[in-house]
């Protein structure tokens, strides 16, 4: 069989399909809702929830072709993208997955079935060696006896450092969640064959190649140290595709497949490389991949989590193409064919394409201003490099002052051998991320130490009140069993009505109370699938099985709830104004006003914004009806409904509709019932937050009044300020600083006539050096250019000179030095500024004639000025004799 791949991820959808497994899509590469994750490295991660038993799932039986990105915690694959020929930061695996259904023996049959049955993908079966886990004497016996594999080509992995599951046959996606014992099948791309386990093991991952990876999910991890049984069993494989298209395509590398050659010609075209094996072409070709796919997420480079990752992908490529000699930009021009190439995987990428073309259009421009540089400088310190090591300092210049992405400078040092001092440069970095005090928000969900299995079931969206039941207490992150009068903690119900922060809403506050003892609610947040109401005992104590009501703030959430429609509403707004390129990236909505972050290159007029603000009012005063629906996620997406940071995957979705054209959205957040409620909408601020993404804020209802009836009753003061009605404040203001602009240069005219006077005086007052005029005088309140006019005064008159003015305005002070151009062989200006500003920690330049600075320390120039009076003394004495 020599097919495309496009056709073999097709045939391998066919043949689950056959088996009764339900085809869904590969979902987002962000795995919504789960911050172990930064990116989606398995095909399983979607189901997680299904295979943790907390979720579920109508269908026993799924199969996919899963976009996964290996470029970051447990799974990275970043650092051998080009070096080997199997790896990738992107790539797509296939996988069959079974929840509560068939296990171990179905498993593995389909699997040598696809792989090696006349119909499928008929691979010759002598070239197919299995690993399983030592432990694992089913998966053995399947193996040997069901499949009659020969006993010399079932080769069982053991342990490593005797650390029990640490081994390559125990599957896990991250540092904790679901995971067990796995077989894998590698295909032998030797041409002798071999019969014994230390050849294969020597020639693991070179000779033989992992294919497909069947994992039987039977535990949970809790913590490095906590792994618990599971009550279902459950399948999940894992087969890359890029892979299994090599075989099938008979190369020996997965850059060799079709995909991976359409896009090496194509950078090739670009550079002047004609080897189509050069390993930069390989690197570019797998990295346009995974940029184009992770910003077709709405992610964008930035210094931070996942724009971080993005950035540093898209500049490893760039300093590729560098390397190949391409010298105009050519990235974004690749996301055209990668298009054609991925078949049916592309149609993300052609919703997006301008998006993306443009996004890595603006890093390729931002990145090579500094690129060539930054090269230089690493070039220049590798060559000095006596040992083998560059220091932790030039990394982190690099990365500080040219944005080299730490991979990308060891990316160019592993080409030399030489290594980097990884420590101090992890030292300096941990050094300024402590003085700017970056708050991180990814370790911060990560540091969550309260870790809870439980539901909740949330009453909030119709009542305010409910009766319940206390089924869990954390107090200093602890499970306890009661909390007592004056103790903070967290409280986690049977049911509620608080709403737990999520999807840019904040919790509710409120309390829960019984006869007699009450908790203040001041906090509510989400701990996986249950709701935790945070705060405090005021009243008697609570304990577990307690029966409670819940009260929520009623008048905190009504303003919340305006926010958070008038949010839909401005979403749906932005979209019909600036085009569908207009994406969420961020929202806060809260009770006293709203922040919406959407991806929008272009400055925002004023007239823009008020005609956002036109049609939202439009559509507040239309007073319609909110409606939300319970649908499939087929028919929300039937109906285009928006769909952000929310789990796609959810088989019934929640959409919130105004009017059945205007705005439809999957949200979990609480609405008012009527548009009208809003009362009015009233944006207070817009701002850029980064390159290519721009910041709303508004208010709702009461707080939209005070906020204009605050700027009104200022514009009332200004008018009494400033003596005249409302209406004429502008013409008042032009009138006064039309007014003072005559006065300014009223005072310069005098200051200049002024100056003409100092000149004289200052010319009385000269010491003399051995003939030559030193000057020195501070000002008060000057203007600093009458000092230049000065200065150029004295060197005139006096031809042989040295002239120190200093002004000082408040407690500040500015200085410039002048030294006529026939003392500059002994002193200069800037030699003297130089003295000065290591004196006084102010800042200067300038050249030999004349040099001009400034800075905060007053107190000590008049000393500073006997200093250097008396070093001009030496200065010129030392020359002359
Ligand atoms: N989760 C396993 C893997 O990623 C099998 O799908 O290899």
């Amino acid at each position: 069989m020599n097919k495309t791949t496009n056709e073999i991820r097709q045939k391998f959808l066919n043949f689950f399909e056959r088996k009764g497994h339900v085809i869904l899509p590969s979902s987002s590469l962000i795995p919504h809702n789960d911050s172990t994750l930064l990116f989606t490295n398995a095909g399983m991660n979607q189901f997680k929830e299904f295979f943790l038993g907390q979720k579920k799932i109508c269908y026993p039986r799924i199969a996919t072709a899963q976009h996964c990105l290996r470029t970051g915690g447990k799974h990275n694959d970043l650092d051998n993208v080009g070096y080997t020929s199997k790896h990738h930061t992107f790539f797509e695996m296939l996988g069959n997955f079974s929840f509560s259904d068939y296990f171990k023996k179905e498993a593995i049959e389909y699997a040598w079935e696809l792989l090696t049955s006349k119909n499928w993908f008929n691979i010759p079966k002598n070239k197919l060696w299995i690993s399983v886990y030592k432990d694992d004497y089913e998966t053995y016996e399947i193996w040997a006896n069901i499949i009659q594999i020969p006993t010399e080509r079932i080769i069982k992995i053991g342990d490593k450092n005797q650390s029990k599951y640490n081994s390559d046959n125990f599957w896990q996606m991250s540092d904790t969640g679901p995971c067990g014992p796995s077989t894998e099948i590698f295909y032998d791309y030797g041409d002798k064959p071999i019969t014994n386990s230390v050849e294969f093991l020597e020639n693991k991952n070179d000779r033989f190649i992992e294919i497909w990876n069947i994992v039987f999910i039977e535990f949970n991890r809790i913590s490095k140290t906590k792994i618990v049984s599971l009550p279902n069993k459950s399948i999940d494989t894992g087969m890359g595709l890029e892979r299994i298209s090599a075989v099938l395509q008979n190369v020996n590398s997965n850059y060799d497949i079709d995909i991976f050659q359409e896009l090496i010609k194509k950078v090739a075209l670009f550079s002047c490389v004609k080897d189509l094996n050069n390993i930069s072409l390989k690197i570019i070709a797998d990295h346009i991949r995974s940029c184009a796919y992770i910003i077709a997420e709405d992610i964008i480079p930035s210094n931070e989590n996942r724009g971080y990752v993005l950035r540093r992908i898209i500049r490893r490529a760039l300093r590729h193409g560098h390397k190949i000699g391409i010298k105009k930009r050519f990235f974004y021009k690749l996301v055209d064919v990668l298009i054609q190439v991925m078949g049916t995987s592309a149609n993300i990428l052609k919703e997006k394409k301008e998006q993306i073309e443009e996004i890595l259009k603006t890093e390729e421009i931002q990145f090579y201003q500094t690129l060539d540089k930054g090269l230089k400088i690493l070039n220049h310190e590798l060559k000095k490099t006596k040992n083998t090591i560059l220091s932790g300092e030039t990394a982190f210049y690099l990365y500080d002052t040219f944005g080299f992405p730490i991979d990308l400078t060891a990316d160019i040092c592993r080409e030399r051998n030489i290594k980097i001092d990884y420590i101090n440069y992890k030292l300096l970095k941990e050094k300024q991320k402590k003085q700017s005090n970056i708050k991180n928000k990814f370790h911060k969900d990560y540091s969550n130490t309260v870790i809870i299995n439980d539901t909740c079931l949330f009453e909030g969206y119709k009542k305010h009140k409910t009766a319940s039941v206390i089924k869990h207490i954390f107090v200093k992150n602890q499970a306890v069993q009661e909390i007592l009068i004056n103790e903070t903690g967290i409280i986690f119900l049977d049911t509620t009505t608080f709403y737990g922060e999520s999807g840019g809403q904040v919790g509710d506050i409120g309390e829960l109370y019984h006869k007699n003892s009450r908790f203040i609610v001041e906090d509510t947040k989400k701990y996986g699938n249950t709701i935790g109401h945070i705060g405090k005992i005021i009243l008697g104590k609570m304990q577990i099985n307690d029966n409670v009501y819940t009260k929520i703030d009623k008048n905190y959430r009504h303003s919340i709830q305006l926010n958070h429609s008038a949010t839909h509403l401005l979403h749906a707004t932005l979209r019909k104004i600036f085009g569908k390129n207009v994406h969420q990236k961020g929202s806060l909505v809260n009770s006293t006003y709203l922040r919406f972050d959407f991806s929008y290159s272009k400055p925002i007029k004023l007239s823009e914004i008020q005609e956002i603000e036109h049609i939202i009012n439009m559509k507040i005063r239309d007073n319609i009806l909110i409606k939300t629906k319970k649908l499939t996620l087929e028919e929300a997406k039937k109906k285009n409904a928006m769909c952000l940071f929310e789990n796609k995957y959810d088989s019934i979705v929640r959409v919130v509709f105004i009017n059945n054209d205007f705005s439809i959205e999957l949200c979990g957040g609480t609405h008012t019932k009527r548009t009208g409620d809003i009362g009015l909408f009233k944006i207070t601020s817009q701002s850029s937050i980064s390159s290519g993404i721009k910041r709303i804020e508004a208010k709702t209802g009461q707080k939209a009044i005070d906020y204009l009836h605050e700027k009104d009753n200022n514009i009332k003061d200004i008018s009494l300020i400033l003596n005249c009605n409302q209406y004429h404040i502008k013409e008042k203001i032009h009138q006064i600083i039309k007014q003072t602009k005559e006065l300014e240069k009223k005072i310069i005219n005098f200051q200049q006539q002024e100056s003409l006077d100092y000149v004289k005086t200052l010319i009385k007052h000269a010491n003399d050096i051995k003939g030559i005029k030193f000057i020195s005088n501070i000002f008060y309140n000057y203007e600093h250019k009458l000092l230049r006019i000065i200065v150029d005064k004295l060197k005139k008159e006096l031809k042989k000179t040295i002239v120190i003015l200093i002004n000082i305005v408040k407690n500040r002070f500015t200085i410039i030095i002048g030294v006529t151009e026939n003392l500059t062989n002994d002193v200069t200006a800037i030699s003297i500024m130089n003295i000065i500003m290591k004196k006084i920690h102010g800042n200067g330049g300038g050249k030999k004639e004349i040099a001009e600075g400034g800075g905060i320390n007053t107190k000590q120039l008049p000393m500073i000025l006997n200093h250097i009076q008396l070093w001009i003394n030496t200065q010129l004495k030392n020359k002359k004799e």
